[in-house]
């Protein structure tokens, strides 16, 4: 089947950069929005028979994305596409994954029940925050992973002193996974969410005197996370000097004003949404495209995803 790749606002780029490599471009379409708002979009007659490949992370504006990723998913589907599949690098809505309190709703289930019934045939995404949310999903999820692209950008990079820095309790297999890569030992941070910028730590587990932390998180929103790991391993005594990596960086709200103020060494981070410069923040970016080029070019060819 033909390959077709459309890129959405969310990351256009990385649709760019991805279409490229699978020696292709983009495929155009319309999309404005009605006086009150509302978005309409229009793909061309081309998507016809063709195996449509959606690339759009649903970062910030969130409910805009998600929302312009299913109406061209509708459009195409209206249009006669052969076959449809999201690709989404950074899923919103994924933290909400159970209720804490009562009254709550589970948006991930929301999100996923919007893709998977009739809007797609199947989801392409990149280290979702919790990888049982692959059971949310009705249809079939290629779960990729950035983590052994990040390590392998952090390979030499980490010394005898670096030690991986879980943030809070749901990172820790997060941790692991790169301690197993770069062969260190791993430290956790005991931390409890008080509100969306908000966070309070307890303590840390593990030995970091002297040591140069690498904290690991799936993302970095507002950074509060990291920025109270980042007093909690000060305070035990761990070298002014932070590494901290992420799939995806969000960057909402107090994030620069909080990271500027951190002896921030390097903050690696991927391109699953736009990243821009931010002057002096010391941002290392590493690139998703050839990774979701190459399981594009899979899917499309039938071929086996190990
Ligand atoms: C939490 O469970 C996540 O893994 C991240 O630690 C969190 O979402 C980061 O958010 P923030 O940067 O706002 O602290």
């Amino acid at each position: 089947m033909k390959l077709v790749v459309i890129g959405g606002s969310g990351n256009l780029s990385l649709a760019e950069s991805i279409a490229g490599r699978l020696g292709t471009r983009v495929c155009p379409f319309e999309a404005n929005r009605f006086p009150d708002g509302e978005l309409h979009v229009e793909v061309p007659a081309t998507v016809r028979g063709g195996d449509v490949y959606l690339v759009q992370p649903t970062g910030p504006p969130v409910d805009g994305h998600l929302m312009e990723l299913l109406l061209l998913a509708d459009a195409c589907r209206r249009a006669g596409a052969g076959r449809l599949t999201a690709v989404v690098p950074y899923l919103g809505y994924a933290r909400q994954d159970r209720r804490v309190n009562k009254g709550e709703a589970v948006g991930a289930r929301v999100v996923a029940d919007l893709l998977g019934v009739g809007a797609f045939e199947r989801i392409v995404a990149v280290d979702l925050h919790n990888v049982s949310l692959e059971g949310f999903f009705g249809i079939p999820l290629e779960h990729l992973s950035a983590v052994p692209l990040l390590a392998s950008a952090l390979e030499g990079l980490v010394t005898d002193k670096s030690v991986l820095v879980a943030p809070d309790l749901g990172a820790v297999k997060l941790a692991e996974r790169y301690a197993e890569l770069l062969h260190r030992p791993i430290t956790i941070v005991h931390k409890t969410r008080l509100s969306g910028e908000e966070v309070r730590v307890y303590g840390i587990v593990g030995e970091v005197a002297g040591r140069t932390p690498v904290i690991v998180d799936d993302m970095v929103s507002t950074a509060g996370t990291i920025e109270a790991a980042a007093a909690a391993l000060s305070a035990a005594g761990c070298l002014r000097e932070i590494t901290v990596v992420a799939s995806h960086a969000l960057l909402v709200g107090p994030a620069l004003r909080r990271l500027s103020t951190l002896p921030l060494k390097r903050l690696l981070v991927t391109d699953s949404l736009p990243v821009a410069e931010h002057g002096s923040l010391p941002l290392q970016v590493v690139s998703l495209a050839p990774m979701l080029a190459e399981t594009l070019a899979r899917l499309n060819g039938g071929e086996s995803m190990s």
